[in-house]
């Protein structure tokens, strides 16, 4: 059973300045919500019931987000503003605990995940980069795909989507035999962080989620640092893949990468449409500029 994901969100959003100078960027809102709610949610639909951020003093806004805001709640009691309170009170279900860790430096990806290896507890874990927004088109999620596949194979599920070319050195990118078709799992032969193109072993980028066994917690505490001069997450799968299978699993849904300007006005403008309140007369609007 995987219940626990790892949500990195020590990052200091240096791409989306300068709105994170004060504000973490996981927190910047997509339509009517953080960005971030949208990711726990995300995890919370695959069946997770721990979310572990990896946090920096500089992002308490996050973890009060997910808390109970008493005076608020009492306000809005008073008022009689029920919808709204029942809204706030009901984040994720009761029955999912949001705790935090912090990150003391920035050393990387794989340090972050390395992080949270006592409140994982040697249980194996999801990870789940929250700058990445993963809008699912069919009710059975793409990560509840990924996890049911690793209950099944206990092999590790790397989430891919085919990038182009000029994009390849920006992601980890994965070497497969045969690109999978979209919504299955193939075996993966290799993985590389952020090659050039022509080193690139394919197209299929990682975008940012991953079902993974315990043992890599393990690795990731010999793992050198790497691109960036950084402990790499793909480095530490590198080394799992050529001890047991490790499979990637091509996405069926869309991603928006809220970490660039134009990713997160993409991501506004396809939450927006499909907002079950405000979609309509936000087409409307889009409508009417005429562009
Ligand atoms: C991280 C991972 C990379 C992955 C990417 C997805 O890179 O290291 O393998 O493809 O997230 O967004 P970062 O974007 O943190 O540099």
């Amino acid at each position: 059973m995987i219940t626990k994901a790892i949500l990195p969100v020590a990052g200091l959003g240096t791409r989306f300045l300068p709105a994170s100078k004060s504000i973490p960027k996981e927190m910047v809102t997509v339509v009517d919500r953080p960005a971030i709610e949208y990711v726990v949610k995300e995890a919370v639909a695959a069946g997770i019931k721990q979310i572990i951020l990896v946090t920096h003093s500089s992002k308490a806004s996050i973890e009060n987000y997910f808390d109970r805001n008493f005076e608020l709640e009492t306000s809005l009691e008073n008022k009689k503003k029920y919808d709204l309170l029942a809204e706030i009170k009901n984040i994720v279900p009761s029955d999912v605990s949001i705790v935090s860790v912090r990150q003391p430096q920035p050393l990387g990806l794989g340090h972050a995940v390395l992080c949270a290896k006592d409140i994982v507890g040697g249980e194996d874990f999801a990870v789940l980069l929250p700058d990445v927004l993963v809008k699912d088109k069919t009710e059975h999620s793409d990560l509840a795909q990924m996890v049911e596949r690793f209950k099944q194979t206990h092999a590790a599920q790397i989430m891919v989507e085919a990038v182009p070319d000029h994009l390849v050195n920006q992601y980890g990118i994965v070497d497969v035999a045969q690109s999978p078709a979209v919504g299955q799992s193939v075996k993966m032969k290799g993985i590389v962080e952020k090659p050039a193109i022509d080193q690139a072993p394919s197209n299929l980028s990682v975008i940012g989620r991953y079902v993974l066994p315990a043992k890599v917690m393990k690795i990731l505490e010999t793992t050198p640092k790497g691109a960036g001069n950084e402990i790499q997450l793909t480095d530490a799968i590198a080394q799992l893949q050529t001890e047991e299978t490790v499979e990637a699993f091509r996405m069926q849904g869309q991603t928006f990468d809220c970490g660039s300007k134009l990713g997160y006005l993409k991501a506004v403008l396809h939450y927006g449409v499909s907002h079950p309140k405000l979609g309509a007369d936000f087409q409307h609007m889009i409508k009417e500029l005429q562009l």
